[in-house]
């Protein structure tokens, strides 16, 4: 039987997903939506939060939403379980961000430690848009129009969960109403894939730097990444040893491989921990390592790419995943907006209506 949780989480297109959005938020997304304690799985295209610091280039949010949500049914995501949706198209999400506007203060929403990052990594300095400061507030209302109760995310994530809370306890409180449900955040069980490094180490896989792997990668592309893949500078020749902490190459196999790939492709270890017990001790080079991640990567995106390829011969099957999607999230969108209205006393043709008989109030409201 169907439980009481509701899910919900987004990402921003202004590009492919990656395999880092993979083991960080997509993998817990695949969980959810079969976990039968969920009633409701929505994930959102949040176009207008792109638009807040990609304004001036519509195009490449329009293509990207395109592209993430063939990146959303390539991984698997199943439209029979979970409502994929574009953010803009349910303009209810506007009206709730207006009203939660007045229960944040301008100090608060510049205090956000996302934002104060990112307004650093843009290079906004003074001249932040109004939209982007104020982003935490409508994805406030991105996760609660739905009554979400569990936002799978990346842990960078947190701070914009907790504005979202501070928001529900401030607006049940004043409005005397418990209408708002406080989300929690759905991390990673595995901490390593909480935030996967680019494939030079950086701390961050990031399209302006260069570093990412993407679920639409194609073998070639893969191979070339995994080759130049930053591991331990320190291990120079084979027999020396090697580290295993902060080598990308490991923390990519600490979150893809499986027993079975050993089997497969590197008979001579059970499992990883024998594996990196030999680089330590020294022996094993990282160009078989690098051909051992190559494989495992590469089972683990065929079938992506597979999914990826049919429905970009069927473009018009993704377009009525979206629209149906769309129509459920605008469906429990209104029924929000409308006790969120009712809390605020401001249900004027719906209260008068009751209170007075008013003829013709119905198509008002
Ligand atoms: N801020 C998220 C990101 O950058 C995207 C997002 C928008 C989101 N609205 C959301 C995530 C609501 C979770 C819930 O990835």
């Amino acid at each position: 039987m169907a439980g009481k949780k509701i899910m919900l989480t987004g990402d921003r297109p202004s590009g492919r997903l990656h395999i880092g959005h993979y083991v960080g938020s997509l993998a817990q997304r695949l969980e959810l939506q079969d976990d039968p304690d969920f009633e409701k799985v929505f994930v959102m295209l949040a176009d207008a939060q792109a638009l807040t610091d990609n304004f001036d280039d519509p195009e490449k949010v329009r293509e990207s939403v395109f592209q993430v949500a063939i990146d959303y049914l390539s991984v698997g995501l199943d439209p029979a379980k979970t409502n994929m949706f574009i953010q803009s198209e349910v303009p209810q999400l506007h009206e709730l961000t207006v009203y939660y506007m007045n229960l944040v203060t301008v100090a608060r929403a510049q205090r956000n430690p996302t934002i104060k990052t990112e307004i650093q990594l843009r290079g906004f300095g003074e001249s932040v848009p109004m939209g982007f400061l104020n982003y935490p507030i409508s994805q406030a209302s991105d996760i609660t129009f739905c009554k979400a109760t569990t936002v799978p995310v990346g842990e960078d994530q947190e701070p914009l969960l907790e504005q979202c809370r501070e928001i529900v306890r401030r607006f049940n409180y004043i409005y005397g109403e418990d209408v708002l449900i406080e989300p929690e955040i759905y991390l990673s069980k595995k901490e390593v894939c909480r935030r996967l490094p680019g494939t030079d180490g950086q701390a961050k896989m990031s399209k302006s730097l260069g570093n990412t792997i993407y679920l639409s990668d194609s073998e070639e592309e893969l191979k070339t990444k995994v080759m130049s893949m930053y591991t331990d500078p320190g291990h120079l020749r084979v027999e020396d040893p090697g580290k295993v902490e902060g080598n990308t190459v490991f923390t990519y196999l600490e979150c893809f491989c499986k027993d079975e790939d050993f089997e497969k492709y590197l008979p001579e270890y059970k499992n990883l921990e024998e594996m990196k017990d030999h680089y330590r001790r020294g022996g094993l080079g990282d160009v078989k390592c690098k051909k051992f991640l190559f494989n495992v990567l590469n089972d683990f995106l065929t079938p992506i790419r597979e999914r990826r390829a049919y429905y970009e011969a069927h473009p018009e099957e993704v377009v009525e995943v979206l629209i149906q999607g769309t129509k459920e999230a605008r469906k429990a969108a209104e029924e929000t907006l409308a006790e969120v209205k009712k809390a605020m006393r401001i249900d004027y043709f719906k209260q008068w209506n009751t209170q007075y008989g008013t003829e013709n109030v119905d198509s008002y409201c």
